[in-house]
């Protein structure tokens, strides 16, 4: 949704802009055109690939000044603040990016086969292949229960370990066919492969992803409260802040930060839904079909300094 994020953090020359999940650069690059020559960049991304990639498409756009971090974005308010620096338009694309799911190599996908490993940050301490080899059952029960929305989540962990006890379960292709197997006849009526909600359990409790996204979010709501007492802060006054959620696990936490920060009086969301892809994005990138956009603006941008 490239249009409506543009158009919803209406970014103005000189601005500061912070693309919390840079991927492949494709909406920091657009952001920063609009920041221009006198705004600044600040490209985070927990896969060290992906930050460079951006970095470089963000550099062609010709922004004044192009701040990369590579880690996880919850750590960014942090770094912003050492920078001296105060985001005036933010966004986080939660998830995982196309590159990574298209390469086999980087253990993401069951529909071509590679190792179990699943983390964005390829130095990062535990990959999926770990977890399915050292979790206990109820361990992987919660994670694929909590993390994936299964309702077989037992009977699946319950599988993987009695399986790995005969010999490890090592690639993606290994893990998806078990699960088919746990799903037995279930599988012939299941509208998403039987995998589905457990390698997206997998990656999210690899990646921490949701333990990110509060922090971040708590952090925009301390900012807001800062603000408030007239203190600065990583955001300025009237900061926009967009969020674009994949699953429903991801958007309930957004939609409530949001809804949090308006009853506090310390922010303002344009509409109570979401924004949705439209028919024409959709059937040109159905991996958007689940997208949703929500937008905040937090604090009153006539108090900034
Ligand atoms: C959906 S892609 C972003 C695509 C990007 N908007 C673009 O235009 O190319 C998500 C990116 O966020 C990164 N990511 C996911 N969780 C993260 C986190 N907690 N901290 C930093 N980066 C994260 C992933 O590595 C991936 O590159």
């Amino acid at each position: 949704m490239p249009t409506e994020i543009v158009s919803a953090l209406g970014v103005a020359p000189g601005s500061v802009v912070l693309d919390c999940t840079a991927g492949r650069g494709g909406h920091a690059a657009m952001l920063a055109a609009d920041a221009g020559p006198t705004g600044t960049a600040v490209l985070c991304d927990l896969d060290p690939a992906n930050l460079d990639f951006a970095t470089e498409r963000v550099r062609a756009t010709g922004v004044g000044r192009i701040l990369p971090l590579a880690g996880s974005f919850a750590r960014a308010p942090r770094d912003l603040i050492r920078a001296g620096l105060a985001a005036d338009a933010v966004l986080a694309d939660l998830g995982v990016a196309s590159t990574q799911i298209d390469t086999p190599d980087r253990g993401f996908s069951f529909l071509a086969d590679g190792p179990l490993d699943m983390r964005m940050d390829p130095t990062g301490p535990v990959s999926a292949g770990d977890l399915v080899a050292t979790a206990n059952a109820a361990e992987l029960t919660r994670i694929i229960r909590e993390f994936g929305e299964e309702p077989l989540a037992r009977r699946i962990a319950e599988k993987i370990v009695r399986m790995r006890t005969d010999s490890p379960i090592l690639t993606t292709a290994e893990l998806a066919g078990l699960v088919r197997e746990a799903y037995g006849s279930r599988a012939a009526s299941s509208r998403n492969h039987p995998a589905t909600r457990t390698f997206q359990a997998l990656r999210i409790a690899v990646n921490d992803e949701l333990g990110a996204l509060d922090g971040l979010l708590r952090q925009i709501g301390e900012a807001a409260k800062a603000m408030a007492e007239g203190r600065s802060t990583w955001l300025v006054p009237g900061a926009r802040v967009a969020f674009l959620t994949f699953h429903s696990l991801e958007d309930r936490r957004v939609k409530q930060a949001f809804a949090q920060l308006v009853r506090d009086g310390l922010g303002r969301t344009p509409a109570r839904t979401p924004e949705i892809p439209t028919e024409t994005e959709i059937a040109t990138n159905p991996r958007s079909r689940s997208a949703k956009l929500r937008v905040v603006t937090v604090g009153d941008p006539t108090e900034r300094p």
